[in-house]
């Protein structure tokens, strides 16, 4: 396979480690951007091609997309227009002519209380019905974010949802070796993959990030529409209430998925929430 592999949404917190381990590889590769923090951030990065695109320009899209062997396309978290930023980068990879299309979506996008994963269903079905040769990656939670979410100060942790709800989170670093495989080896044409870390707890969370800082942490259940909200659903009412109800959604039922698939992928076992929080505190 000739041509270099195109990474649209690289400046992310699912892009950034699966550029990096692209790099590392010694992947040709080029970075999508739209913005000029983005730009920023994928240079620190090392990126040393960089195409400018929005993907709400279909046209655009497929002027950075020529040339690719593969492309790998993730979507803004929370954004209203995601489904439409999908299939505007299916028929862009299709017009420029690219072999094989690999899309981010989630663990259970059928998931109809929640519009962020239904519109990850969507946009999965315009893919299966592409003439691309596709892959679709479902990521469970991302044990990154949770950290980002519960290390804060203490001694008292704002927990949104049931603290006992079982949940897979996944190593961000370990979805990126994923994602550098199915983008770089034949193979996993046709196949949609669920990728789930092995299974936690909020409260283990929390306990976890206690023993690696040696400090006492106590979680405290906040409610849903109450709790602190990430970055991406900040000031922006639809990405709050999307935000709000996935919180509601873990709090009845967790987010469960079975980690044999990505084992498979990985050669070995995933990394659990501690070996993240040992690695990412700890500096190992
Ligand atoms: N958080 C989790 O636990 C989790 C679990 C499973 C799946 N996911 C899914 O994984 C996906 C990626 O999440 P993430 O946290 O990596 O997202 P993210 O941080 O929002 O990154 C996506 C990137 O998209 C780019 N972007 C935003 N608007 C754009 C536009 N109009 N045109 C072109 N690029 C645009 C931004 O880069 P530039 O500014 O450089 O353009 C941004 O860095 C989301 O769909 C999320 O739902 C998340």
């Amino acid at each position: 396979m000739t041509g270099e592999i195109v990474v649209a949404g690289a400046s992310g917190s699912s892009g950034r480690p699966l550029l990096a381990e692209l790099l590392r590889q010694g992947v040709a590769v080029s970075a999508i951007t739209h913005s000029a923090d983005g730009a920023e951030r994928l240079s620190a990065l090392g990126a040393s091609s960089v195409r400018h695109a929005d993907f709400g320009d279909e046209s655009a899209l497929r002027g950075a997309f020529e040339g690719a062997r593969a492309v790998y396309v993730i979507p803004p978290v929370l954004h209203p227009l995601e489904d439409e930023f999908v299939i505007n980068a299916v028929r862009a990879a299709t017009g420029a002519g690219v072999e094989r299309f690999v899309y981010h979506s989630v663990l259970h996008p059928y998931t109809p209380a929640l519009r962020n994963h239904l519109r990850k269903a969507r946009a999965e079905a315009a893919v299966r019905d592409s003439s691309l040769r596709w892959t679709i990656l479902q990521p469970s939670m991302y044990a990154q974010v949770v950290l980002a979410m519960l290390n804060g100060g203490g001694p008292e942790v704002s927990v949104p949802f049931d603290l006992e709800a079982p949940v897979s989170v996944l190593d961000l670093a370990e979805l990126a070796e994923v994602g550098a495989k199915v983008l770089t080896e034949d193979g996993h044409e046709y196949a949609s993959y669920e990728l789930a870390g092995p299974l936690t707890t909020m409260k283990q969370m929390v306990a976890a990030i206690a023993a690696q800082r040696g400090v006492a942490l106590r979680p405290v259940l906040v409610p849903p529409t109450s709790a602190p909200l990430p970055p991406a659903a900040l000031e922006k009412p639809m990405a709050a209430a999307d935000m709000i109800s996935t919180f509601a959604h873990y709090d009845a039922h967790g987010f469960r998925g079975n980690p044999a698939v990505f084992q498979y992928l990985l050669g070995r076992a995933p990394n659990g929430f501690a070996q993240v929080v040992d690695r990412e505190l700890g500096n190992r």
